[in-house]
């Protein structure tokens, strides 16, 4: 079995690493656009250090980005002439509703998103669309500590459904919330929470999953409400924890660890809590407040596809002295030394992908859809913005075999594979530009100089080639293409 004749090649974006023109066409502050590039990026990450607006001595590299808001014409060209199918990219919250809690969304902000879907359609390709990517208007978290509130489940699904009704006929594929599980992670920028001192950290962060997993649920309902061809799925940020060792401890700790992202996943797909949660919710004293109705709401609207991200494997022990050596990953995680690493440490894996596909849809028997995979690395243009970047090829060339063969050997029902980063862009963890994965080269350093010029890169061409033959020809392509 081939892939499907239909399978969406694509690649990936999300509207703050991409867009700038922050404060453009009524848009308004959100969380992500806050975050500076540099050292405090992280503590605000964490929620552990209150950054709400920006600040002399600091560069936010969100607030220009790639400058997409302007020039996404030029980008979808590019995209097209790679053949893409598909493209996955977000809505900015607040460029529709630039406080969050406005009773009527910003009509500029609909139609710059329309207008990209227009001309999407022109070159057919299939956006595949995050209704919310590291995303919260600051006035949320100003007024109602982000998604701290239950007030949030409303103001989301009200957003939801005015996106839902006003794109209907042009988005077909959609997901609630990027990378789902970051929440546990990273508070600020999945859920916009900052912590104050005496605060339950662990019952803060479960608090807010349970209402992002009821605003979840209530638009994949509006969604099929709306419209009953759309199809909405979760998204996970994947990628399978090893045990350390085989002693039996550290395969209960990859377990453990698998199930805190799997936690989302199975309330979302299942439309139902899992027991081990329960119980550690019972067990550590972790109250978390359900109402009345708030189950049904749940099992009402289980997704129709399961999309993760994919990047690396994590290695995990019980034994805290084995994480001597730890990987730069935001997941703590042991250095495996099987695996070689990124020039973040982040540890290359292709075979892992194929197993997390196989363990995801052993898990769930729904279709998956690989949203983001790609390498960050650090790219050396010529002198006319060329980059030959073998490494990136050779990184996509093995994930990709390693994803067909979970298709054609395993059986596994894949929807599609969205490359994160088709376009070089502003790296969530760290701020940075020189962290690049595109196809597509920007002109833009970690301080915000640069042209902004579009290039393309030796892998450029590889893709292109790749989308051609459906997955066939996966060689290096041979003639270098000029720039744009
Ligand atoms: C995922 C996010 O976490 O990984 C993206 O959904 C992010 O927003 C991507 O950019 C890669 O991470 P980074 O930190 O290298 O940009």
């Amino acid at each position: 079995m081939a892939l499907d004749k239909n399978f969406l090649w694509g690649g990936a974006t999300a509207a703050n690493q991409v867009e700038g023109g922050v404060l453009e066409g009524g848009r308004k502050l959100s969380n992500i656009d806050v975050l500076p590039c540099g050292e405090d990026r992280k503590a605000v990450g964490f929620g552990e250090m209150e950054m709400l607006e920006w600040k002399e001595g600091y560069y936010y590299p969100a607030k220009e980005a790639i400058d997409m808001y302007h020039r996404y014409m030029d980008d979808i060209q590019l995209f097209a002439e790679m053949g893409f199918k598909a493209y996955r990219m977000s809505l900015s919250w607040s460029r529709i509703f630039p406080n969050g809690d406005d009773a009527e969304p910003n009509e500029e902000g609909l139609a710059f998103y329309e207008g990209i879907f227009k001309e999407l359609k022109k070159h057919n390709i299939e956006p595949l669309v995050t209704i919310a990517h590291f995303d919260v208007p600051i006035h949320l978290i100003k007024e109602y500590g982000g998604w701290r509130s239950r007030k949030l489940v409303d103001f989301y699904s009200r957003y939801a459904e005015t996106v839902l009704k006003r794109f209907k006929g042009y988005v077909k594929y959609w997901l609630t919330i990027n990378e789902i599980n970051i929440l546990l992670h990273q508070p600020f920028v999945g859920g916009g929470i900052i912590f104050k001192e005496g605060d339950n950290k662990e019952e803060i962060k479960y608090q807010a999953a349970h209402y992002q997993l009821l605003a979840s649920a209530k638009a994949t309902k509006i969604a099929h409400e709306v419209d009953p061809e759309i199809q909405v799925g979760c998204m996970l940020a994947g990628g399978s924890h090893y045990p350390y060792t085989c002693r039996p401890e550290d395969y209960q700790e990859a377990i453990k660890r698998d199930r805190e992202g799997y936690f989302f996943i199975d309330v979302q797909a299942r439309g139902k809590y899992p027991n081990y949660a329960l119980k550690k919710f019972e067990q550590e004293g972790l109250n978390i407040v359900m109402e009345d109705g708030d189950a049904e709401i749940l099992a009402s609207a289980p997704v129709d596809f399961v999309s993760f991200s994919y990047y690396c494997s994590r290695t995990v022990s019980a034994h805290p002295e084995d994480y001597q050596q730890a990987t730069g990953n935001l997941f703590a995680s042991i250095k495996n030394d099987n695996l070689p690493s990124t020039e973040w440490g982040w540890q290359i894996d292709p075979l892992g992908l194929r197993n997390s596909l196989n363990q995801l849809y052993d898990r769930y028997q729904k279709p998956l859809f690989i949203v983001e995979n790609g390498l960050g690395a650090i790219d050396q243009p010529d002198e006319n913005g060329f980059v030959d970047d073998e490494y990136r090829i050779d990184y996509l060339r093995k994930h990709v075999e390693a994803f067909k063969a979970a298709v054609e050997v395993d059986g596994v029902e894949l929807l599609g594979y969205t490359t994160w980063g088709c376009i070089d862009l502003v790296a969530a963890s760290t701020g940075q530009m020189s962290k690049r994965y595109g196809f597509i080269y920007v002109d833009r350093d970690d301080e915000g100089n640069g042209t902004l010029n579009r290039s393309k890169k030796k892998s450029f061409d590889w893709y292109k080639q790749v989308i051609a033959t459906n997955g066939e020809n996966l060689a290096s392509p041979v003639v270098a293409t000029a720039s744009v």
